[in-house]
């Protein structure tokens, strides 16, 4: 099922929000391409779709990041909640890095896919809103 940006995943930061909504845009455009490969073998258009949705996600992502890296440099003090958030954003880019550059067994993607929706929804709504709480 496609998520769906909605006020349980408001930071308040609106440029940030702007960023989740497209990036939620990225996830639901990548398991459409997930789906379409995953039925009957594949077929050309869904392989085509997931060559050309997965590096623009992985940029986004990375981008994304980039813009609250940024937030995070101006905090005084560099409170405790950078460290443990630059992690989370870290490792999650690995995750990411990982799958670019090879062939993607349907499975694997599959697991991507829910771990990339799961990962979104639980980084936005705690560490999110934390950074959040430093910058409203
Ligand atoms: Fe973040």
């Amino acid at each position: 099922m496609p998520l769906k940006w909605d006020q349980s995943l408001a930071t308040g930061i609106r440029e940030i929000d702007l960023q989740h909504q497209e990036l939620i845009g990225l996830i639901n455009e990548l398991e459409r391409a997930q789906l379409a490969v995953s039925g009957n073998g594949g077929d050309a258009a869904g392989r085509a779709a997931l060559a050309e949705v997965l590096p623009r996600l992985s940029s986004y992502v990375l981008f994304h990041f980039g813009t609250e890296e940024s937030m995070m440099e101006t905090l005084p003090g560099r409170p405790p909640h950078v460290e443990k958030h630059l992690q989370e954003h870290r490792r999650f880019a690995e995750r990411v890095a990982a799958l670019k550059g090879r062939e993607v067994a349907p499975e694997e993607l599959a697991a991507f896919v829910d771990y990339l929706k799961r990962w979104i929804v639980e980084h936005i709504q705690r560490t999110d809103r934390e950074l959040s709480t430093f910058i409203l």
